[in-house]
């Protein structure tokens, strides 16, 4: 497998030698593209997102740390940050590659990116003073992405964490996607005063603005596959991470945000975020959580 460093350090592309590739912006350690053999973008990515850290990215794979969401008077250690927290706009550091050759169908490469709260700007810490460690893992697969965060409590302090895989899906027609694995379970409707209710035993289908969190009944083991037109096309497996995300701005929505191109492009995406945002994950001194999902193409 090849790894490129380009765009003057600010990206890291790495393509497998049957043709699949990734490129992973520095910022954010945000996951920008995704490509199987023959070419095909599996993730979408607005035409105006920023990609300089002064926002997150609008697309691809936004990492949401230590918060998602905007912060809450109710939360006073996170209720200085940003919506979804430091993780998406800071800039991070690519640690390395591993590759296993292996037979063509087996080879893969891993890319490590990390990040540390020691090299934050003063002015991001003073939003989030803990001492923390960052370690992001995105694995590059012939049918599969897999992304891995491991957070690291390094200093005295204990920490209440979320975090969570913003992962926005590049799909033919929204208006024809399912989502199955979601039946029958809790969900808080962001959309109509965080509301607790219970989803129907069918798949999931869009035919408007949609902003829930779901904490799917079967558990994280079970997978969650995302069909368009009929045909299934991913498979996400979930590891340790409790709640998915499903959402799309719609037509309203996407007209407001600024970043968002071209303005019916949320017919051609679906948010799917694999995370743990119920409720805080409690680190102490020396603690670690790791949440992990693999994407299969099918
Ligand atoms: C989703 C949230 O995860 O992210 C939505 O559930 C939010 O409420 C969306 O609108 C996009 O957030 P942002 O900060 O990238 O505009």
């Amino acid at each position: 497998p090849q790894v490129t460093i380009s765009d003057g350090s600010s990206r890291v592309s790495a393509a497998l030698s049957t043709g699949e590739s990734v490129e992973v912006l520095l910022f954010g350690a945000t996951v920008l593209s995704w490509k199987d053999a023959a070419g095909n973008e599996k993730l979408w990515l607005s035409k105006d997102t920023k990609l300089d850290g002064s926002k997150g990215v609008r697309g691809g794979i936004p990492l949401v740390f230590p918060l998602f969401g905007p912060a809450t008077p109710n939360h006073e250690a996170t209720s200085k940050l940003p919506q979804h927290g430091l993780a998406r706009t800071a800039r991070w550091e690519f640690l390395g590659k591993s590759t296993s050759e292996g037979s063509s169908s087996s080879s893969s490469v891993k890319l490590d990116f990390g990040l540390s709260s020691d090299t934050l700007a003063e002015s991001t810490k003073a939003l989030w003073p803990y001492k923390f460690g960052l370690l992001y893992s995105v694995t590059l697969d012939r049918e599969s992405l897999t992304t891995t965060l491991v957070i690291t409590n390094d200093g005295e302090e204990s920490f209440d964490c979320q975090m969570l895989l913003h992962t926005y899906f590049n799909i033919k027609d929204i208006s024809a996607v399912q989502i199955a694995g979601l039946e029958d379970s809790k969900y808080v409707d962001k959309l109509d005063g965080a509301k607790t209710k219970t989803e129907s035993s069918s798949p999931v289908t869009f035919s408007g603005e949609m902003d829930r969190v779901y904490t799917p009944a079967k558990g994280p083991g079970h997978p969650i596959v995302v069909s368009d037109s009929g045909r299934p096309c991913f498979r996400i497996v979930r590891d340790n991470l409790d709640q998915v995300v499903v959402w799309n701005p719609w037509i309203e929505k996407a007209q407001e945000m600024s970043d968002f191109a071209p303005k019916d492009g949320y017919k051609n995406m679906v948010c799917v975020e694999a995370g743990s945002v119920d409720g805080w994950q409690k680190l102490d001194k020396g603690d670690a959580f790791e949440g992990a999902q693999t994407i299969y193409i099918l």
